[in-house]
């Protein structure tokens, strides 16, 4: 790949050729970082996840950035943490998060981005904006026709082409606008082998992940349509990827919603807080767009380019064919979820070893309540 001409230098040369709002990206000092978040003081601590802690800031502009201080680095890393910064900083997209920048001092390695004036989806889902109800129909249905052009992007156009591995609501972000921006691309692969909770991030989320990433580790394009089949589910619906019955006893959304969809039931499917105020047509088509992408079988998945056409309803004939489907026409659990699979034994197995990490996410999305 063409990489020496993309590192001569840290900012776009003809600024001509960006548009108003892209911003060149630069490197930050540890400095400015520490005056931007009050030295990384806790009250501006946004939330925390498998790299290290996200902190808010603001520059001596005015402007707001959020800083994410990775908290495990290697010398062997070093190298591919700035390769690999360049590259994300060149990927632009109205529907992923801009990178502004990154930091690498001592072992300090610091990504430096824009800041989300309305956070996660995850927050106005299950946590501290749930209760204000900022969610309605069209902005949900804008959230997920720009999420999946993001992704559509990433997986088609970005070069080199992005696998994300870890799409899931607390990794699409909410501008002043509520417009989709998906974060946390293209990081997965850095890093290093054998470092537990890197491990842990490496293989995705709880809930999201498909069962043949969970049974063989690699990620590739339809593992990304699986996670974001499950987060039109959570959109819709209002409920988490797993669902606690008992104490022991846990339901995915999958299994949950596909009895209801066979049934034609799509009014159950939707978030009792919609009040039953949304647009028929599409909460079906974002349903069965959901069911199909989580397929436990690849094949049977769309591609994002699919995705993005249904969900648009931009093709006429797209959309007669998920009408066609025969997942959604007689009740085919057993197909659906793959039962025989061996993918799906391990999938429970790698489930519950990552039960403790959801659970210690949904510690810190209370956390976050507090902290703002
Ligand atoms: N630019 C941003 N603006 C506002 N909030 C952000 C921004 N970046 C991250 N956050 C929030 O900070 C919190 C921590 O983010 P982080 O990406 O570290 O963890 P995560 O998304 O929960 O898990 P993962 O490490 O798998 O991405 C999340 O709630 C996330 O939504
Ligand atoms: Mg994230």
């Amino acid at each position: 790949m063409a990489f020496g001409s993309m590192f001569c230098c840290g900012k776009f040369s003809d600024r001509s050729e960006r548009g108003k709002k892209q911003q060149a990206w630069r490197v930050f000092s540890l400095k400015e970082l520490h005056a931007a978040t009050n030295n990384f003081n806790y009250d501006n601590k946004l939330g925390e996840g498998g790299f290290g802690s996200v902190y808010w800031g603001q520059l001596w502009d005015g402007s707001q950035i959020a800083v994410k201080r990775l908290k495990v680095w290697s010398n062997k890393a070093e190298m591919e943490f700035s390769v690999e910064v360049e590259i994300l900083a060149r990927v632009q997209h109205k529907n992923l998060l801009t990178l502004r920048g990154y930091c690498a001092e001592g072992q300090e390695r610091l990504i430096i981005y824009d800041y989300m004036p309305n956070l996660s989806l995850l927050s106005h889902l299950h946590g501290q904006h749930s209760a204000e109800c900022h969610l309605d129909w069209n902005r949900r249905m804008k959230i997920a026709v720009g999420a999946a052009d993001g992704i559509a992007y990433l997986h088609n156009q970005a070069t080199p082409h992005i696998i994300h591995r870890d799409i899931k609501a607390s990794n699409v972000l909410l501008d002043s606008d509520f417009q989709a921006r998906v974060a946390d691309f293209g990081f997965a692969k850095l890093i290093p082998d054998g470092v537990t909770h890197v491990t842990t991030r490496v293989k995705g989320t709880l809930g999201y992940l498909a069962p043949e990433y969970a049974m063989l580790g690699k990620a590739n394009k339809s593992c990304d349509v699986y996670s974001f089949g499950i987060l039109l589910l959570e959109l819709a619906s209002g409920r988490k990827p797993i669902e606690k019955l008992t104490p022991v006893m846990k339901r995915s959304i999958t299994d949950w919603a596909l009895p209801l969809v066979c049934e034609r039931k799509f009014d159950e499917v939707a978030d009792p807080k919609l009040k039953g105020k949304y647009v028929e047509e599409e909460l079906k088509r974002v349903v069965m767009v959901a069911l199909l992408c989580a397929h436990s079988r690849p094949e049977k998945r769309p591609t994002m380019l699919d995705v993005v056409e249904l969900l648009k309803g931009t093709s006429k004939e797209k959309l007669a064919e998920l009408e066609n489907i025969e997942l959604f026409k007689a009740l085919q659990v057993a197909d659906y979820n793959d039962e025989t699979s061996p993918a799906e034994d391990s999938s429970d197995f790698i489930s519950e070893e990552k039960d403790s990490k959801q659970e210690l996410k949904e510690e810190i999305g209370l956390r976050d309540e507090n902290d703002h």
